[in-house]
């Protein structure tokens, strides 16, 4: 018999830095009384960032969703817009709030990313971009969105939400495409308790973008667009500085945390975990993705969820339901049958990974799984004549 834990185990938990030291960097804002529009904390962090990033072309906000939206507004994105359906709700809202058609596409088996297959499919005279979602932090198909989006003349933006601290050989993830987004929620590996970034290729929307985050404030007597406020604080900032000193750590667990579940997960009947990355990306750990095949498990993906409550271990089914499936998009009209992303987001289930995550823990998660398989193939198939009787 296997006991529950203690204390509940959530699919993920923020990292903290050290109390003393956020509490130093407080004591500087209580000095200058400078808790928002563009203080000296976030000016230092933006400069980090740059420094992280090797590029000026960054700008910071109060959340991921705003950044995007905003980024979708100074690049001037119209129409149509090809999409995943398999992304959090945030992603396809950024296009709503910018009166953008989605076009949701399926995604490929491997990874979930777009599909650039489907991406050319659904190409019409009113697409103007493509945005794709690295989601859980894996690469899109890079090479064939970018060629696609360079043919066809389209924009590409990267929804990188997921994706921080993610390389591409020595190259960020965060300079393909035309954009990236960042989020920064608490509930990313690496966060600024919320808050977002962009990074773009062209140094033009720099100001555009600081315009649209500020109400279109160019000076104290010019607004020269109709902006809102997407300000980050400082209070965020100085939480995303004490974090980034982290960030090599942060990942460097998680990594380990991943091994392990793979080590015992991998052969567990009915799981699948996907593939190996391949060697030349510096994955970031952000999340754990499991498929549970019902048939081959014993067991449904939902049971297992349940199931694994009884042991105190909060899982997620992240991305189920598909963003199209939500009530707000019913209407509309997806001519893709989206037979891939349909079939993930009836199986898939990620587990917890955060870098307090102890691995005996992670031992103990897979053994829990185990333990529920067998347990189930051990009860008894009912026999329809002899149960009447
Ligand atoms: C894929 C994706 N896009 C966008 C967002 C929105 O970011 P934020 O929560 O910082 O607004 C999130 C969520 O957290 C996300 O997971």
């Amino acid at each position: 018999m296997i006991k529950p834990f203690e204390k509940p185990i959530y699919v993920t938990r923020p990292f903290l830095p050290p109390l003393e030291k956020f509490c130093q960097g407080l004591q500087e804002i209580w000095e200058t009384r400078w808790l928002t529009n563009n203080g000296p904390i976030l000016q230092r962090f933006t400069q980090e960032l740059c420094n992280f990033f090797e590029t000026d072309n960054v700008c910071l906000f109060n959340n991921g969703t705003l950044a995007l939206q905003i980024a979708l507004q100074g690049m001037g994105i119209s129409g149509e817009v090809i999409t995943t359906p398999y992304t959090f709700v945030a992603t396809t809202h950024a296009l709503f709030w910018n009166k953008i058609r989605p076009v949701f596409v399926d995604i490929e088996p491997e990874y979930y990313t777009l599909d650039p297959e489907k991406v050319e499919a659904a190409i019409t005279p009113w697409t103007t971009a493509i945005l794709a979602v690295h989601v859980y932090g894996y690469p899109c198909k890079l090479n064939a969105l970018a060629d696609i989006a360079r043919r066809h003349n389209l924009k590409l933006i990267y929804d990188a939400a997921h994706a921080f601290g993610v390389k591409v050989g020595i190259k960020s993830i965060a300079h393909f495409g035309d954009l990236g987004m960042f989020s920064f929620h608490a509930t990313k590996l690496f966060h600024s308790l919320e808050g977002g970034m962009l990074i773009f290729q062209e140094a033009g929307l720099k100001g555009i973008f600081d315009y649209l985050k500020n109400f279109g404030f160019k000076n104290e007597v010019e607004v020269v667009m109709p902006g809102t406020n997407a300000k980050m604080n400082e209070m965020q900032a100085l939480m995303g500085i004490q974090v980034l000193k982290y960030l090599e750590e942060i990942i460097h667990k998680r990594a380990m945390i991943t091994n392990l579940y793979r080590q015992h997960l991998k052969e567990v009947p009915g799981i699948r975990l996907v593939p190996s990355l391949s060697p030349d990306i510096r994955y970031n750990h952000a999340y754990m993705p499991i498929e549970v095949d019902e048939q081959e498990f014993g067991m449904s993906r939902d049971t297992l969820y349940e199931k694994l409550k009884e042991y105190n271990v909060y899982t997620r089914r992240y991305f189920h339901p598909l963003v199209c499936d939500y009530a707000c998009y019913r209407n509309v009209s997806v001519n893709d049958p989206l037979t891939v992303a349909r079939r993930v987001a009836d199986c898939i289930l990620t587990l917890p990974i955060y870098d307090g995550l102890e691995l005996s823990d992670v031992e103990a998660i897979c053994e829990i799984i185990q333990h529920l398989q067998h347990e189930t193939l051990r009860e008894p198939i009912v026999n329809f004549a002899t149960s009447r009787e």
